[in-house]
C-alpha cells in the first residue's frame, strides 16, 4: 500500500509572489518540513523517476467538435464511448489514458441554448463511471450523480435541456471513489453552450475561439501517469489540452480562450510573462455584464475563465509565456503553462463590446444557511474532510430546500492552511461577498464554483427554480471530495 503521508494539504500561494527559489508551498506542515523533500522530487513511495519532458516543444492541439449522429428540429443526438487509449505525452513513450471517444481531452460538444442535447454514453472501461455535466441545470436523472453509475459494458442516455445562457461547461467523470482517478487519467470534455446574444456580440470565433483545458500530472520515466491520492506536490507536469507545455502559433489579432482548470487539486493564478492583460468576458456560468482588463487570472479546480487576448498589441516575433504564479512545485515546471508565439499579422473584425450580457435580477433571499469546510490537518494517517462536521454519507440528505426558494449560503474554510473551493450541482449562483467585501469583477457573474482559501468566507445567493431532486455540493478538489467534503441537497 502506498503511504498517504502527503494527503494533508494542498499548497497554494495566496500572495502571487514568485520567489527566486521557486514556488514553495506556504502550507507545508511540520511533517513536510521535517521530511525536507525536494520540491517535485520523488518521495519514498516513488514508483519511478519522473519523466523528462521538454517545454514548448509540441503544438497545442484543439479537441475536435463532435458531430451529432442525428439532429431533429429540437434535439441533437450524440454517441460517446469511454475507453482506454494511449497517447504520446512524454517524448517517445505512450501514456495509458482514459478518454471519451478515444481522445484526451474528449471531443468538444457545442450546444445551443433552447436545443436539447441527448448523449448515449457507453462505458467500455472496467470500472463504473458517471458522466456529470458540470455547471449545467439538468434533471436529476441526467446529472451524473456520484452513485448513479454506468457499470462496465453498460450505457446510459443523458438529456441536457440547455435552458441557460451561453456558457463554458465541462463534462467529467463523477463515479464515487473513482472520479478523482478517472479525471486524472483523462475523462474530461469541454461542453460549450452558445446563444443568440453571444453570437450577436462579434467576439472572436471559429479558429479564434480556443478551449484551454489546463491540468497537472505526475509522469514516470516510462511515460505513465502515477496516481496517488492527493499527491499534489509531485504532479508538476502541466498539460494544456493534453499536451505538456505546448506552444500555439497565433496571428496578431484577438483570440478568445475558454480557460478551464481541470486539475484535481492544483489552484492556478495565470498571467502573461510580459505583464500584458487579459480581457475577461465570462466566468463559469456565462458572460459577465461588462468586460474587465486584468493581468491576473485565478482559476481553481472546476472554475472557468472566458478571456480575450489581443495579440495585435505585440509585434510579430513576440513569444509570450502563459505563467502560473501558484505553487507547490518548481517554478521552472509549474510556473509555466504554455507559450503563445505571435507569427503573423491578420485582419480582425472581432470586437469586445462594452456591454456583454444582462444577468438575471437577483431575487430576495428568504433562507440563510452556513457551511463550514474543514479537513484534518494534524498529520493523521487517514485524514477525513467535513462539511459542518460531517463527512459525506450517500444515505443522508444534508439540506432540504423547497422548490422556488432563494437562499444565502455562507461558506467558510475553517482550515488554517488548506485551500478549498465550493461547487454546487444544478445551479449557477452569485457571489455576494468575499470576506465581507463585494466580489472582484472576475467573480461578478454566474458562478458554480467559488474559491474559499484558508480562513476565508464567501456569501452566495442561490435560487433553486429549475429541477427537483437530490444533487451534490462539494469541494472541487477531487481528493477532498473523496475524503468526505461533499453533501447532498434535496430540492422538493
Ligand atoms: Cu465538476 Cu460534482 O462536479
Ligand atoms: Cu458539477
Ligand atoms: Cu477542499
Amino acid at each position: 500500500m502506498l503511504s498517504r503521508r502527503n494527503v494533508l494539504k494542498t499548497g497554494v500561494l495566496t500572495t502571487g509572489v514568485v520567489g527566486a527559489a521557486g514556488l514553495a508551498s506556504p502550507v507545508l506542515g511540520r511533517r513536510d518540513a521535517e521530511a525536507a523533500e525536494p520540491a517535485g522530487g520523488a518521495g519514498p513511495e516513488a514508483i519511478g523517476a519522473p519523466a523528462v519532458i521538454p517545454q514548448f516543444a509540441v503544438p497545442l492541439t484543439v479537441p475536435p467538435v463532435l458531430s451529432p449522429l442525428l439532429s431533429s428540429g429540437t434535439t441533437d443526438y450524440y454517441l460517446m464511448t469511454m475507453k482506454k487509449l494511449s497517447k504520446e505525452v512524454v517524448p517517445g513513450k505512450r501514456t495509458e489514458l482514459l478518454g471519451y471517444n478515444g481522445l484526451v481531452p474528449g471531443p468538444t460538444i457545442r450546444a445551443r441554448k433552447g436545443r436539447r442535447v441527448v448523449i448515449r454514453q457507453t462505458n467500455l472501461l472496467d470500472t463504473p463511471v458517471s458522466v456529470h455535466l458540470h455547471g449545467a441545470e439538468v434533471p436529476v436523472d441526467s446529472d451524473g450523480a456520484p452513485m448513479d453509475t454506468i457499470a462496465p459494458g453498460g450505457s446510459k442516455v443523458y438529456t441536457y435541456p440547455n435552458n441557460q445562457p451561453a456558457a463554458p461547461l465541462w463534462i467529467h467523470d463523477h463515479a464515487h471513489h473513482h472520479e478523482s482517478e478517472h479525471v486524472y487519467r483523462g475523462l474530461s470534455s469541454v461542453y460549450l453552450i452558445g446563444d443568440d446574444n453571444e453570437q450577436s456580440l462579434g467576439l472572436p470565433s471559429g479558429p479564434y475561439d480556443v478551449p484551454l483545458v489546463i491540468r497537472d500530472g505526475r509522469y514516470d520515466e516510462n511515460g505513465q501517469l502515477v496516481y496517488i491520492m492527493d499527491d499534489f506536490r509531485n504532479r508538476t507536469t502541466i498539460t494544456v489540452n493534453g499536451s505538456p507545455w505546448p506552444y500555439l502559433r497565433v496571428a496578431a489579432r484577438k483570440y478568445r480562450f475558454r480557460v478551464l482548470n481541470s486539475a484535481n487539486t492544483r489552484f492556478l493564478s495565470l498571467r502573461l510573462s510580459n505583464g500584458g492583460t487579459f480581457t475577461q468576458i465570462g466566468v463559469d456560468g456565462g458572460l459577465l455584464e461588462a468586460p474587465h482588463e486584468t493581468a491576473v487570472l485565478p482559476v481553481s479546480p472546476g472554475e472557468r475563465a472566458d478571456v480575450v487576448i489581443d495579440f495585435s498589441r505585440y509585434p510579430v516575433g513576440t513569444q509570450l509565456v502563459l505563467e502560473n504564479t501558484l505553487g507547490p512545485g518548481p517554478v521552472e515546471q509549474v510556473g509555466k503553462v504554455m507559450r503563445f508565439d505571435v507569427v503573423r499579422t491578420a485582419s480582425d473584425d472581432s470586437t469586445v463590446p462594452a456591454r456583454l450580457a444582462t444577468l438575471p435580477t437577483p431575487l430576495p433571499a428568504t433562507v440563510s444557511r452556513s457551511f463550514v469546510l474543514r479537513m484534518d490537518e494534524d498529520g493523521r494517517a487517514e485524514p477525513q474532510a467535513y462539511i459542518n462536521g460531517r463527512s459525506f454519507d450517500q444515505a443522508r440528505i444534508d439540506v432540504r430546500i423547497p422548490w422556488g426558494s432563494t437562499e444565502v449560503w455562507t461558506v467558510s474554510n475553517a482550515n488554517t492552511t488548506a485551500p478549498h473551493n465550493f461547487h454546487l450541482h444544478l445551479v449557477q449562483f452569485r457571489v455576494l461577498e468575499r470576506n465581507g467585501q463585494p466580489p472582484a469583477p472576475g467573480e461578478a457573474g454566474l458562478k458554480d464554483t467559488v474559491r474559499v482559501l484558508a480562513g476565508e468566507t464567501v456569501k452566495l445567493l442561490i435560487s433553486f427554480r429549475s429541477y427537483r431532486g437530490v444533487y451534490a455540493y462539494h469541494c472541487h478538489m477531487f481528493d477532498h471530495g473523496a475524503m468526505g467534503m461533499m453533501g447532498q441537497m434535496e430540492i422538493y
